[in-house]
């Protein structure tokens, strides 16, 4: 999670039974690169030791409004416009009471009240707390503000009631800031996007297939989603979890992919293949295992079809298609090639020749052509870098 890194961000934690996984949160903020300011309420120190906090954060936890050191120099307005975020994880129905209505009788509420910087709550309380109508119109009151809301898991509470409730998965807490961080310059955009390789079966239990771990399209899709756009990711089989906060389709084959790419292209304005699509399958694939004998074994290949080439072919207008190549020789006009060939807006080379390109590594090295012949050269970055590079190319484009 680049987008974290050399941000501040201002955790607040309230009095709710889930606090003990503030600990976890402000952990993995701290280890994604952003400084850690954490407040905590008094009820939340029932639950929770300002020192754990501290510790983890490496900074003081701030807890006393009337601390006459601190205060001398009015903190809690110093810590509000010093943050770029504020994540009020867990949030008890109690503080989003107040902050809906503007209440400021402790640290927290107060440096709410005094923050211009995005502010995400994590609610998490007993699931008939939740839905209480007075929760939910707080609730409904802060969207309306623009504050971010992580919607409660479902589960086994504390109480020992089963419902609405939990605290939000940790990774969907993340993704959610690091959203909140990136200008929302996809809103009311759908994106779709495919990953990682397909499986072409040639008996139950044996396939032909590439090394696509999916991490370069799964990039694409998390970054388009925290620009704001609606986004689906379809993806051949992979060992990667599905991405919080957008859609993904799984599939197995090219022809599965085929099926749900041209299912939801109709209402892309921005489609990016970075699957790597088998382009051949075997002519039939056996219903039984094949038993060894001692003769050799042949199978016919046949054809796949060409998703990219279909979609070019029925392009929209302004629709933008962008491509991926891998070459292991005459990168660019083989590249360029594909880019007319397919009718693509962008098509991004990767050389698999060179170290740190391609396939399963968490880097990639690329050029990125366009139809105009111009052809930039971008150095080994991580595939999230890539990511937001290639949107901000896409962008420039002006259709999107
Ligand atoms: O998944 P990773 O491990 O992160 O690796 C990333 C990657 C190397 C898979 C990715 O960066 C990449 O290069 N993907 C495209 C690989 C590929 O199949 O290239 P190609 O030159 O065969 O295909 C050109 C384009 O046509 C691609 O956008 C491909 O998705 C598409 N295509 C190809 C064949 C086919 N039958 N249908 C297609 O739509």
């Amino acid at each position: 999670m680049e987008r974290l890194r050399g941000k501040t961000v201002l955790v607040g934690v309230t009095g709710s039974i889930a606090a003990y996984k503030a600990a976890e949160l402000v952990r993995w903020l701290v280890k994604c690169g952003a400084g850690v300011q954490v407040i905590m309420t008094r009820a939340a120190q029932q639950f929770l030791t300002p020192l754990t906090l501290q510790a983890l954060s490496g900074r003081p936890v701030l807890t006393d409004l009337f601390d006459l050191g601190l205060e001398s120099e009015i903190g809690h307005i110093h810590a509000a416009r010093s943050v770029d975020l504020v994540l009020v994880a867990p949030a008890t129905a109690n503080t989003l009471a107040k902050m809906a209505c503007g209440i400021a009788d402790n640290y927290l509420t107060t440096v709410l009240l005094a923050v211009e910087a995005p502010v995400v709550v994590c609610p998490a309380m007993n699931h008939k707390m939740y839905t209480h109508p007075a929760t939910q119109d707080n609730l409904a009151a802060l969207r309306r503000r623009g504050v971010w809301i992580v919607e409660p898991a479902s589960g086994p509470l504390a109480c020992g009631e089963e419902g609405h409730g939990r605290l939000a998965d940790l990774s969907l807490i993340l993704e959610t800031v690091c959203r909140a961080l990136t200008p929302q310059t996809l809103r009311g955009k759908r994106v779709l996007v495919s990953a990682g390789p397909t499986w072409e079966p040639f008996d139950p239990v044996r396939f032909i297939t590439n090394p696509s771990s999916g991490k370069m399209g799964f990039a694409l899709a998390v970054e388009a989603a925290r620009r704001g756009a609606h986004v689906d990711l379809v993806s051949g089989p992979t060992a990667l979890p599905d991405p919080p906060g957008l859609i993904t389709h799984h599939v197995t084959t090219a022809r599965d992919m085929e099926h749900v790419v041209r299912m939801l292209a109709h209402e892309a304005h921005l489609v990016i293949m970075a699957a790597a699509v088998s382009d051949y399958r075997p002519e039939e694939a056996a219903p039984h295992k094949f038993k060894k004998d001692d003769a050799d074994l042949e199978i016919r290949l046949v054809r796949n079809p060409d998703i990219l080439a279909g979609l070019g072919k029925d392009k929209k207008p302004g629709q933008i298609l962008v491509g991926f190549a891998a070459e292991t020789q005459d990168l660019v006009r083989n590249a360029t090639e594909k880019l007319h060939r397919k009718n693509l807006d962008l098509i991004v080379a990767n050389d698999l020749t060179q170290p740190g390109a391609g396939f399963r590594t968490d880097t990639n090295v690329v050029k990125v052509l366009d139809r105009g012949g111009g052809v930039e050269e971008w150095p080994c970055l991580s595939k999230e870098a890539i990511a937001r590079r290639l949107l901000d190319r896409i962008e420039a484009l002006g259709t999107t």
